[in-house]
């Protein structure tokens, strides 16, 4: 079964308005050669006007994190139409980072979901367990509770990609090995096909994210149930998040 491969920047709330545009400007080069991976920048809000002006075309823009609402009085708030309106195609839902910081509970994870598709962007949902839920042996139950509380409320349609993201892994260095997270992977596209049927599962691209770099890249997309990559600080150097895409495409 065919299925996009998605090579994804997160970069969290780093760059300057400078630093982002030199970023485009550098990565523009390496565009070309990345065609068949659907390429993507998500960067802070506030960047994303002139990323939109200044990133090849074939590289698509995200946003890190929306609105629950769709609009109104919620002070600080972006909203899904106005990512949508900055020329946004893709948003990350439920990072670790917004879960245990601005204290999305999955219920608020199934509602930004929700604004994000009725803008029509295309929805990354982050899964995770922590270093104490993995010892705690509890990692399948805690997935679980995170993907089914949000597939249980969206059309299959509605969601685009899933991303596997062990907290312990996330700006560690300490990347999970590739046994581990294709048998993480196999486990939630397992989850999807019990809601949505195999053939929405069989689908659906499943990412994975924590440390990835341009050295252990290759091995997660070897594994036959990863379609991608959801990179945080190796994707500031536009070079090493050009080589992981390349890497991806390699595997075509
Ligand atoms: P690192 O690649 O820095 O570990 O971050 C991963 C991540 O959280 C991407 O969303």
């Amino acid at each position: 079964m065919q299925r996009i491969s998605l090579a994804v920047a997160n970069w969290k709330m780093n760059g300057t308005l400078a630093e982002a545009k030199r970023w485009a400007e550098d990565f523009a080069p390496v565009a070309p050669a990345l065609e068949g991976v659907e390429t993507v920048v998500c960067a802070p809000a506030l960047h994303l006007p002139l990323l939109h002006a200044s990133l090849p075309e074939s590289v698509r823009l995200g946003a890190e994190d929306v609105s629950a609402y769709t609009n109104g009085a919620h002070t600080g708030d972006v909203s899904a139409a106005m990512l949508a309106d900055a020329g946004v195609d893709w948003v990350i839902v439920g990072h670790s980072e917004r879960r245990a910081e601005a204290g999305d509970t999955d219920e608020r994870v199934l509602e930004k979901a929700r604004r994000a598709s009725e803008a029509g962007l295309s929805t990354i949902l982050c899964v995770g367990e922590t270093l104490e839920e993995r010892r705690a042996g509890s990692t399948e139950s805690v997935l679980e509770r995170q993907l089914v509380s949000v597939l249980s409320g969206l059309k299959p349609g509605e969601l685009a990609a899933l991303a596997y993201e062990p907290v312990w892994a996330i700006g560690t260095g300490e990347a999970a090995s590739p046994e581990t997270a294709q048998a993480v992977a196999r486990h939630l596209r397992g989850l999807v096909a019990r809601h949505w049927g195999e053939e929405r599962a069989a689908r659906l691209p499943v990412l994975y994210g924590g440390s990835v770099n341009e050295k252990n890249a290759a091995q997660f997309f070897a594994c036959p149930d990863i379609d991608g990559a959801l990179v945080g600080g190796a994707s500031l150097d536009p070079e090493r998040f050009g080589h992981i895409a390349k890497a991806l495409k390699a595997r075509h």
